[in-house]
């Protein structure tokens, strides 16, 4: 059970069982580097409504509109590429600093763009940010959670993802009427200025990452201004620990791409690369990108496609919030479970009403369930399991390849989504997406071990024991 692994003695991570004072230090300080999340959403979202007036403004063709949405993937794909070098060698906090600066110089030239070529460069140098956040936040967030409250700390991520989206709505309607798409960019600067400012005043750096980089000191003292004098020493020396083990004589430098390759680190390597797929290939983005679109396919008037694209925004948001309070509670794997067959059961439906034509209120509550239902499991949890599943000297090599998937795997279903549904069929793309949770279900019953309440060697030795053998029946939690 669970509830036996963390109750094991001496496998505390270097922050653990904290009071409540320090606590809501680490809470303060998830606020500042989710942050990196919430540009991710804005950036998602604010697009779409921006586009409406720069298309008019530079006389944009339909491709090099395109073009504007889908290089910020690819600077997101370079961008998450790049990340786990520069986290692990510079450290989280300057990272995350650095990131932030990148998206106010990208910021600043989308604002400034006299013409469309400018606007291609601020587009990847925003891209590059927002891809080397997203691939950086899962890991400090993980590093400075004690494992009571980690999956909670860690879903923050999501939830400002999707809280990012939402904004980015309401700015577009509000700068819509003046059609200021300089306006509705602007914006991003400031959640990007709050990151730039914390991690050079507020943010502490990663304790695990200071002690694998010989800084013991001021680990120690970053600990005991968290979890108290008495507890310092005999944390610092579990996480020592784990150095030691996870960088044997003949491990690769921590920081290169090559910490992958030990075999130790292919079973996590594995889960990291094959979610991230998964949770893009289960067609999320479909929706939250063309939902006006496909509503206005099941036949109900478009006209009010911001509205519907509020609504399905809210609801994101909302499911978000029932995942933190499940997260640590339910577990990760009864989330990831139910969500994957609720999306799939919810895409088979989608499809069917689309093939025989049923009723548009239920391709409408078909949608919006589905969205419910990714956002109370595979959403958030996918983020959580790339800050837990990695060894600590891999993990930011292994968020940055499982980010770097994700960005591609986006890229691809939004590029292909429309075409491919022209040529199959929009019903039966659903189903396509369908059968990528029907994996995705057998996957995560097979090869994903519950990490709640675990450290990292526990749920290293449960994630070796899935790929050596099949699980007992019932072992859920294994
Ligand atoms: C996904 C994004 C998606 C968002 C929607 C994230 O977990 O990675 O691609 O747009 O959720 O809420």
């Amino acid at each position: 059970m669970v509830q036996g692994f963390s109750r094991e003695p001496g496998t505390e991570g270097p922050l653990a069982d904290i009071p409540e004072g320090g606590r809501r230090r680490v809470w303060r300080w998830a606020v500042v580097i989710a942050l990196g999340g919430f540009l991710f959403g804005f950036d998602t979202g604010v697009v779409s409504g921006a586009l409406l007036y720069i298309k008019r403004d530079f006389g944009l063709s339909a491709f090099e509109q395109g073009s504007v949405v889908s290089v910020l993937l690819i600077g997101a794909l370079l961008g998450a590429v790049a990340a786990g070098r520069m986290a692990e060698n510079l450290g989280r906090r300057k990272a995350l600093g650095i990131e932030g600066a990148v998206f106010l110089i990208g910021t600043a030239i989308l604002v400034a763009a006299p013409g469309y070529g400018a606007l291609l460069v601020g587009r990847v140098v925003l891209g590059l940010a927002v891809g080397a956040a997203s691939a950086t936040v899962p890991v400090y967030l993980s590093e400075v959670s004690p494992k009571e409250i980690r999956g909670r700390v860690l879903t923050l991520n999501q939830l400002m993802i999707t809280t990012g989206i939402l904004i980015s709505y309401f700015v577009n309607l509000l700068f819509a009427s003046g059609g200021q798409w300089r306006g509705m960019f602007a914006v991003g600067a400031l959640p990007a200025l709050g990151i730039v400012v914390g991690a050079l005043w507020v943010l502490p750096e990663s304790p695990q990452w200071l002690i694998r980089h010989g800084r013991r000191d001021e680990a120690r003292a970053l600990i005991v201004s968290v979890a108290g004098e008495e507890r310092a020493d005999h944390l610092i020396e579990q996480a020592q620990r784990r150095e030691t083990q996870g960088l044997r004589s003949d491990s690769p430098r921590a920081g290169g791409w090559r910490v992958l390759l030990e075999p130790r680190v292919r079973a996590a390597l594995i889960v990291g690369l094959t979610l991230a797929a998964v949770q893009q290939f289960g067609g999320i983005n479909t929706i939250i990108y063309y939902a006006p679109t496909t509503i206005e396919n099941t036949g109900l008037s478009a006209s009010n496609s911001i509205l519907y694209s509020v609504a399905i925004g809210v609801i994101n948001l909302l499911m978000t919030i029932v995942a933190i309070k499940l997260v640590d509670r339910a577990g990760r794997r009864r989330l990831l479970l139910g969500s994957l067959a609720s999306m799939l059961v919810m895409l088979a439906l989608l499809g069917l009403s689309f093939v025989i034509g049923m009723n548009a209120l239920l391709s409408l509550l078909c949608m919006v369930v589905y969205i419910a239902a990714f956002a109370v499991g595979l959403g958030p949890v996918f983020w959580v399991l790339i800050g837990e599943i990695f060894p600590p000297h891999a993990r930011a090599a292994g968020s940055s390849a499982s980010t770097a998937v994700n960005w591609i795997s986006n890229f691809v279903v939004s590029l292909v989504f429309l075409p491919v549904a022209n040529v199959i069929g929009q019903g039966q793309t659903f189903w396509v997406f369908a059968a990528v949770c029907a994996f995705g279900l057998w996957f995560v019953s097979r090869y994903v071990p519950e990490t709640r309440g675990r450290d990292f060697e526990q749920v290293d030795a449960a994630l070796q024991t899935r790929f050596r053998k099949r699980p007992q029946v019932g072992a859920e939690a294994g």
